[in-house]
């Protein structure tokens, strides 16, 4: 993983309707553990972490990285949201020199199904098309994953392709700010 590029970061905290995107704190440890040692959580994406690791290897302030948003609901940290160069030896490209920007998101269990990653994932998007206007994105999921599949298509990500990574079959697709002509 490389960094984002030459975006000023933080930028100042993004509001939606009901969130508000922002930098890491100290006071997200917590839940940033809740989220790494989520048996839920880590169904498609390699499994819980042990919790007493987690406690050891977490630092004081998790996640301060550029592209690194933390999801806030009224105060509290209920998940986050990246934006990632991708590793140009992974599979799945869409520029012939790689390096693509990779949307990720990952959410406490009980934040799911109330709508709250697709709204933390399309203010991202809009920010990130801001700053690096027609750079296209990339997420990449195991197919099975329905509830990452099910968002990926209502944030406009249609598919390139899929291969074979982590012994499961993923799903690998593209997302532009700039439409098409015509
Ligand atoms: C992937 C993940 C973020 C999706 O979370 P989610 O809550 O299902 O996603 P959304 O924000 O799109 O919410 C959609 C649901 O909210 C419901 N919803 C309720 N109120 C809503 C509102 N006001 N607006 C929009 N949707 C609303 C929708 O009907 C939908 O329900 P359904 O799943 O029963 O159809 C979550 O499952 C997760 O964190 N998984 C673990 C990590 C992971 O696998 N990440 C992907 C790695 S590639």
């Amino acid at each position: 993983m490389t960094e984002l590029g030459h975006i000023a970061w933080p930028p100042a905290p993004i509001r939606t309707g009901r969130l508000v995107l922002r930098e890491s704190e100290a006071r997200d440890r917590a839940a940033f553990i809740e989220l790494f040692a989520s048996p839920e959580v880590g169904t498609y994406i390699g499994g819980p972490r042990p919790r007493d690791e987690l406690e050891r290897a977490v630092p004081e302030v998790p996640g301060r990285r550029p592209g690194f948003f933390v999801v806030d609901l009224d105060g509290a940290m209920i998940g986050m949201v990246t934006l990632d160069r991708r590793d140009a030896e992974r599979p799945g490209h869409v520029r012939p020199d790689a390096g693509e920007v990779d949307l990720g998101y990952m959410f406490l269990p009980e934040a799911w199904g109330c709508g709250y990653a697709a709204e933390a994932c399309a203010a991202a998007l809009g920010w990130f098309a801001g700053a690096l206007p027609g750079e296209p994105v990339v997420l990449c999921t195991q197919s099975a994953n329905d509830r990452a599949m099910r968002l990926a298509a209502k944030l406009g990500f249609t598919e390139v392709e899929r291969f074979e990574e982590y012994g499961a079959e993923q799903w690998f697709g593209v997302w532009t700010s700039v439409t098409p002509p015509g």
